[in-house]
């Protein structure tokens, strides 16, 4: 879901930084059983639902849901034909039971090697290339607050390791097989952030602005593919901060770090030519999106790029496909998924003021869905 960071080899195979052969065993299982699940069983969800008459129906109604009421309204139907279907049943089963279960069993097997993990994520000595600028005062929004994001205990900085918790532990024996929300089974999501990246128009970028960073993560794919550029980054999140500095220092990449919230970034007026924001819409209500949107518009210089990856509206998917996104905003902690995917970005940020505005998928099913414009020049 978020923040995984590339290691080199070596550091995810010394045997510190291991997990016991317990606590890999249980999350290799829980891995195993999603890929399986959002493969196979999906596989036969689909069929049956696309050979229901009433679902054929509903797929064929036209004009589509225009609005997010009208989504919702369809999707109670949709969602109500799924759920007759054992397949589906048992596949989301399996879903809401990996979501769950990563925690309860990751959280104990980091424990157990707490000191490594702690000496791993400490500032490596020596001079700092990057900066990292914490400002408790930067408020924490309503919607945020509390929430148990992907069901996460405690939210984003609910449990001192869940850096170590995504990089050592679900990351490469959970989510490494994909198959969760709108990542489908074999996708690569560090690959995602670097073909993000890539979808920047123009060859060269001076300043790389990223809202809502979570880590290093994307970031690490900006200084793959534009290494000359400076970064900045910024989240509300102090734990998420601290751990992509460190990450970024311990890669040797200098990026600047900053606690904001992405609709107030204090950033002077067209300082960047680029902006990157990824996984980030769909965390945040549909009018705190627009007021992001709105900064990003007013940091970029003139002609200066937008590039935005997130989950797919409903009408770029297939109806099952609508179904199975849909879940995740009860399901798997996002209240917003909904609304995110009845949205159309493009659309709002040609209202915002951006131009060349356009939307388009990278991957099967709608994902990566990419959506990207300019700032008029
Ligand atoms: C799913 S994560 C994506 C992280 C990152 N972009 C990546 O590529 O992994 C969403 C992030 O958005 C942050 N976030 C949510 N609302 C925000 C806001 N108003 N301002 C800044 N960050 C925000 C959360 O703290 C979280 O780190």
């Amino acid at each position: 879901m978020t923040f995984l960071t590339k290691l080199d080899p070596s550091e995810q195979r010394t045997e510190q930084l291991s997990l016991s052969q317990r606590g890999r065993a249980g999350l290799e299982a829980l891995g195993a059983l999603q890929a399986f699940s959002s493969s196979a069983v999906r596989r036969r969800a689909r069929e049956s639902f696309e050979a229901d008459a009433e679902a054929r129906a509903l797929s064929d109604q036209e004009p589509r849901p225009a609005n997010v009421t009208e989504w919702r309204r369809w999707l109670r139907s949709a969602t109500e034909i799924a759920g007759r279907l054992p397949a589906y049943r048992i596949e989301r089963f399996h879903q809401r039971y990996v979501a769950e279960e990563i925690y309860r069993r990751g959280i104990p097997a980091v424990e157990e090697r707490r000191e490594s993990f702690e000496a791993f994520f400490r500032m490596p000595e020596g001079p700092t290339l990057g900066t990292l600028e914490l400002d408790p005062s930067v408020p924490v929004p309503k919607y945020y607050d509390k929430v148990e994001w992907h069901l996460e205990p405690g939210g984003w900085d609910g449990y001192d390791l869940y850096s170590a918790l995504f990089a050592f532990a679900v990351g490469p024996y959970v989510f490494r097989h994909g198959g969760y929300a709108a990542v489908e089974v074999g996708d690569d999501i560090l690959e995602h952030r670097a073909q993000a990246v890539r979808q920047l128009p123009k060859r060269n970028y001076r300043r790389i602005y990223e809202p809502g960073c979570g880590g290093f993560s994307t970031m690490a794919a900006a200084n793959s593919v534009f290494p000359d550029a400076e970064l900045v980054a910024s989240d509300l999140s102090p734990l998420l901060l601290e751990t992509g500095h460190i990450m970024a220092e311990r890669q040797g990449v200098r990026v600047q770090f900053k606690q904001r919230d992405a609709r107030d970034t204090r950033e002077p007026d067209a300082s960047f030519d680029a902006v990157i924001m990824f996984a980030l819409m769909h965390e945040m209500p549909v009018d705190v999106v627009r007021d992001t949107f709105r900064e990003a518009l007013r940091i970029l210089e003139p002609g200066g790029d937008l590039i935005i990856s997130d989950p797919p509206p409903f009408y770029a998917v297939s109806p099952f496909q609508a179904v199975v996104l849909n879940w995740d905003t009860r399901h798997r902690g996002e209240p917003f998924f909904t609304d995110a995917c009845a949205a159309d970005w493009a659309a709002e940020l040609r209202e915002i003021g951006f131009v060349d505005a356009e939307a388009y998928s990278l991957g099967e099913q709608g994902y990566p869905w990419i959506t990207r414009a300019s700032k008029p020049v």
